[in-house]
């Protein structure tokens, strides 16, 4: 079976390569611009492989990937390319209005193209999977609910506004023109690789720098956690198993508070690595001015792929948490290059810009 993953060399793309990489019945074509959040370092663990190949294109290039569909005979599209950081979004809403909006409708034109050319026996078999958010569905309130799938979309941010918009399209394209989509919406996730712009990367290296750990507002926003891992493992379920016209979510069943978060990342630095004089990473927390249009609460209801599918996540928060503050502290040749050359940890998305 040969899979199209774009943005492979982003954060759950390259879990979603080196994953798919291990089975060796699958070939992996990996399809990234290699924007300031796509590392091929990512992908060393696979560059080899017999099964793997890298393509450097943009999604938005529609005869590029149309040539890319063709030339490696896909059998299953996972789009995974997109912006995805929300204080970015905030600071500047047109890359993502670009890529995540704009480049989804190319990438369905030039599958649905690619599709109507195959036999009938590849074309019910050919599978459209976009990967998205649960931020689509917007803001819980602190004392109860959960996302279902038919929960209807509410987006905040400029980035999840924009998810919003691509799962629309990729509903369209199955309605209007047949195509055989699903989609998945996931709650936050994290593990080795991820960029350190995100909460919990960042926490960890400027905790390591011993510079301020940065909580926004009061720290009382509350999001779902999931290890990378798992997410890659239902991904794979979800494009081969899932029915064509669903959507299925994905999360961790680990809710907790950033503060919480925070907190229990000091606390295994302060075991693994601890500080000079005695000192604790937990005085390095600092609360700083509110996200704007921060939601409250994000909570996955996951009963659907549990029940259809069979998938359950096999690391609860404890354990993954460890896992990656334990990944961070041995793969310093990963994020190192990255903290010194791309992102040093400064403040992003502060305030709302105005627009002229
Ligand atoms: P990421 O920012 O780490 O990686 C994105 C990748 O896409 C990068 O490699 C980048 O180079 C590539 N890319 C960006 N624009 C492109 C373009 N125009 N053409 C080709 N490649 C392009 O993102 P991530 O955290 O790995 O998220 C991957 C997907 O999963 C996104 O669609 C995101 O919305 C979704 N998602 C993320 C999370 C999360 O917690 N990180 C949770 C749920 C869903
Ligand atoms: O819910 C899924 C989403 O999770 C994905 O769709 C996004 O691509 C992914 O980036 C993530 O979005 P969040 O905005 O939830 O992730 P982030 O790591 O940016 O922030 C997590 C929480 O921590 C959020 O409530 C904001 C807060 N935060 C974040 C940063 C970067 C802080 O308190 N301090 C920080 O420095």
């Amino acid at each position: 079976m040969n899979f199209l993953v774009t943005g492979g060399a982003g954060f759950i793309g390259s879990a979603v390569c080196r994953h798919l990489c291990a089975n060796p019945a699958y070939r992996v074509t990996n399809l990234d611009k290699l924007t300031y959040a796509g590392n091929l370092a990512s992908l060393r663990p696979i560059e080899n492989a017999h099964n793997y190949s890298f393509a450097h294109a943009d999604i938005c290039d529609e005869r590029a990937v149309l040539d890319i569909l063709r030339r490696n005979d896909i059998d299953i599209v996972m789009n995974l390319a997109a912006e995805s950081h929300v204080d970015r979004s905030i600071d500047g809403p047109g890359a993502f209005i670009e890529t995540n909006i704009v480049g989804t409708y190319k990438m369905l034109n030039a599958a649905l193209e690619y599709w109507r050319g195959l036999s009938d026996d590849r074309k019910s078999r050919f599978r459209f999977h976009h990967v998205s958010t649960d931020e689509v569905f917007g803001d819980l309130p602190f004392d109860g609910g959960m996302f279902v799938e038919e929960t209807p979309y509410a987006p905040s941010s400029p980035y999840s506004a924009s998810k919003a918009a691509s799962d629309h399209l990729v509903r369209a394209w199955h309605e209007t023109y047949g195509l055989p989509v699903v989609l998945s919406n996931c709650s936050n996730n994290y593990g080795p690789y991820h960029f350190p712009e995100k909460l919990i990367p960042l926490v960890i290296l400027n905790a390591l720098d011993e510079k301020p750990l940065p909580v926004y507002g009061a720290g009382a926003n509350v999001r779902d956690w999931l290890f990378v891992e798992d997410h890659a493992r239902a991904l794979e379920l979800i494009a081969t198993k899932g029915t064509p016209g669903e959507s299925y979510n994905v999360g961790g069943n680990s809710e907790r508070t950033n503060l919480a978060v925070v907190e229990t990342i000091c606390d295994l630095l302060d075991i693994r690595r601890p500080r000079a004089g005695g000192k604790r990473y937990r005085d390095l927390i600092t609360f700083v001015t509110d996200r704007p249009g921060h939601d409250r609460r994000y909570a996955i209801d996951a009963s659907k792929i549990g029940r259809e599918l069979g998938w359950a996540p096999s690391e609860n928060f404890d354990s993954g948490l460890t896992r990656t503050v334990d990944w961070f502290l041995d793969n310093k040749w990963w994020w190192g290059p990255i903290r010194e050359q791309r992102y040093a940890g400064e403040r992003l998305g502060e305030a709302r810009k105005e627009v002229v």
